[in-house]
């Protein structure tokens, strides 16, 4: 052939009407390689160009790109629809999609009640505090005579208790029992230094609410030793609260009263929603409760084999789920055994 411009306007006319008929995306891939790809049809026609004397070759390459768009874009056209259809028969087909993004596999977290427990543990950890589990069944006596709260003190009203079937047995109201079972298990008959948190469920029979729940977490502490202070205890719950809520946060001790300590305080943090300017959830004074502390009471440590003239010690009790409450605002204690994936997934 020698004139490039023989039969160009039939030869569009073939191209896209062969076009048409393509209905797979490797028809479609085909088609362009005949027409327009390297060596198609129209690309040689382009190349032959220079065959044409020097005044017409700027017309012949005007129609000839013109060409190849229109081809261009109708190929385009041709390969969407195509590939459109495919995929449509392939759902119907119920094959799989690659196409599409694809499913998150749900996998579990750490409860909330479980990642601040761990935060605990390495806190406690680092002074030197060893974790012991203890019995969540317990004898009145570990729960309660052996803490200094004989039968009929008016300090049981602080614990509601579940009793069991079985006389004189008790779920721990709290991890105080653990205590005793630390000091007779590691104090080698009062002999020895201990310092360990004592991590585990407690139990209360109260009236479920927002603010009170029938099982909850408590982390006791203790440490025993022979020159131990109410300045090491103050010294201790402060950096740990430095370490859990941050080093910029004030701490604060009130005196309180528990049976197994004497003396005994209560620890607030500076409110960490407020700054202890004062909000609701501080109920505007500033501070927010975390925990129960004091000196082992003498009577405690004797029921531990230690002789209070000699050994002192100092004991605290917190409550992980009540920190929670504070670092995260959350204001209903009922969600955390509730088993609602909308609270967990927020963690
Ligand atoms: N056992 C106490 C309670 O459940 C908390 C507590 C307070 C524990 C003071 C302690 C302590 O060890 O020294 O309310």
């Amino acid at each position: 052939m020698h004139d490039p411009r023989q039969n160009l306007d039939t030869l569009l006319e073939i191209a896209l009407n062969e076009l048409g008929q393509q209905v797979t995306s490797d028809e479609v891939e085909n088609w362009e390689r005949k027409y327009i790809g390297k060596t198609g049809i129209f690309t040689q026609r382009s190349r032959m160009v220079g065959q044409l004397p020097a005044e017409e070759r700027a017309a012949f390459g005007k129609r000839i790109n013109d060409i190849k768009a229109t081809l261009l874009q109708a190929y385009a056209d041709r390969e969407k629809l195509v590939k459109e259809h495919e995929l449509a028969r392939d759902l119907e087909q119920g094959q799989i999609d690659v196409t599409l993004p694809g499913r998150a596999h749900p996998v579990g977290g750490l409860h909330p009640s479980t990642t601040t427990l761990r935060e605990f543990y390495a806190i406690w950890a680092e002074m030197g505090f060893q974790v012991y589990r203890s019995r969540d069944v317990e004898t009145d006596e570990m729960n309660f005579e052996l803490l200094n709260i004989p039968a009929h003190h008016p300090a049981r009203d602080m614990w509601d208790t579940f009793h069991t079937t079985t006389p004189g047995v008790v779920l721990r109201t709290h991890t105080s029992p653990g205590q005793i079972h630390a000091m007779r298990e590691f104090g080698e008959g009062g002999t020895q230094p201990i310092r360990v948190i004592l991590p585990g469920m407690c139990y209360r029979y109260e009236q479920v609410s927002v603010r009170s729940e029938i099982q909850f977490h408590q982390v006791e502490g203790v440490a025993i030793g022979k020159h131990i202070h109410l300045t090491d205890l103050k010294g201790t719950i402060a950096e740990f609260a430095r370490r859990m809520f941050g080093a910029d946060k004030d701490v604060r001790f009130r005196s309180s009263y528990f049976p197994f300590t004497e003396p005994s305080m209560e620890v607030d943090v500076e409110c960490l929603l407020c700054g202890g300017k004062g909000c609701q959830m501080c109920k505007y004074s500033g501070w927010l409760e975390i925990a129960g502390c004091g000196m082992m009471h003498p009577v405690v440590l004797r029921n531990g084999g230690y002789d209070p003239s000699e050994w002192s010690g100092f004991a605290f009790g917190m409550g992980p789920e009540r920190m929670i409450n504070l670092k995260y605002g959350v204001k209903d204690i009922r969600y955390y055994w509730g088993n609602d994936l909308r609270f967990l997934e927020q963690f």
